[in-house]
């Protein structure tokens, strides 16, 4: 099905290997045909509870978009790349499904961009974030300016935008980029044993926060009214009943997604 993607399905837990690890994994068209494949397969396949994005080899999570194809493109040509680069990010981001970042070794630019359109980051300890855009004339294209911004706050990612600075594992963790900083051995397991316990509670309220959450950045939507009707929404869920009446019977729930 992919042509740059490894990926194993386990317990519920899609895991997608970028799988160019001599180019440091860099995003070029047919890792964009993968990738927006891959989060479609996320969203429609039933066993899929959860899923990991990481990059192949021990160096790079992604180094950029891939600048070999940037050659000759006119200003339409640019816009029409950032457009689809921004629409796959934005699938994973709205994905009803967690998918969380195992960043293992250079997140840039376009890297950076992807890990920041996941849900949340996992990074190893040799992990390195950075939009190195204007070394290259260049600036995010791939919501980087957004997302970066909505992380870190405006001070910390201007500054990161502008002097093309990388940040080791440690000051993403310090800036709230990413939740947890592990040694790369355990990367992996750290991510699943993370998703296992999301994957145990009730899928469709675990879609709702993801779903209203991601409202706080959308100037179209009221996030208070989305909660409030999101609410409602589950109190329509059998999971609903099964989470309060299993509390209530000082039982585990039993969760089956309706
Ligand atoms: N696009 C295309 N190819 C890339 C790439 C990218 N973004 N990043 C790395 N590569 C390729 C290199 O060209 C090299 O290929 P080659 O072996 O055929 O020459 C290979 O991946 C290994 O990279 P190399 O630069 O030799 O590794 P390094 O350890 O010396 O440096 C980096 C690592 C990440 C610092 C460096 O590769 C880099 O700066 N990459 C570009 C980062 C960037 O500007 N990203 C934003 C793009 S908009």
């Amino acid at each position: 099905m992919y042509t740059t993607l490894a990926t194993e399905l386990s317990q519920g837990i899609y895991t997608i290997t970028i799988n160019r690890p001599d180019k440091l994994n860099a995003l070029n068209k047919d890792v964009f045909t993968d990738l927006d494949t891959a989060a479609d397969f996320i969203k429609s396949n039933p066993e899929i509870r959860s899923a990991i994005i990481t990059g192949a080899g021990p160096k790079a999570f992604v180094a950029g978009a891939d600048i070999t194809e940037f050659g000759g493109l006119d200003k339409s040509a640019a816009m029409a790349l950032a457009k689809r680069g921004q629409d796959i990010f934005l699938k994973i981001e709205n994905s009803p499904k967690p998918i969380i970042a195992a960043v293992n070794g250079f997140a840039l630019g376009g890297g950076c961009e992807l890990a920041m359109a996941c849900h949340f980051r996992i990074a190893s300890d040799n992990a390195k974030f950075g939009q190195p855009e204007v070394n290259l004339g260049l600036i995010p294209g791939y919501g980087g300016t957004q997302r970066l911004t909505q992380l870190i706050g405006k001070g910390r990612a201007i500054e990161l935008l502008i002097s093309a600075a990388m940040i080791d594992a440690a000051t993403a963790l310090q800036y709230g980029l990413v939740n947890y900083v592990v040694p790369q051995a355990e990367l992996l397991d750290k991510a699943k044993a993370i998703l296992q316990v999301i994957n145990s509670k009730a899928p469709v309220a675990v879609a709702k926060c993801i779903e209203v959450a991601n409202t706080v950045f959308d100037e179209t939507k009221d996030g208070y009214d989305e909660e409030i009707r999101s609410f409602g929404d589950c109190f329509a869920t059998d999971d609903m009943k099964e989470g309060t009446t299993a509390f209530l019977e000082k039982r585990k729930a039993v969760f089956t997604g309706k």
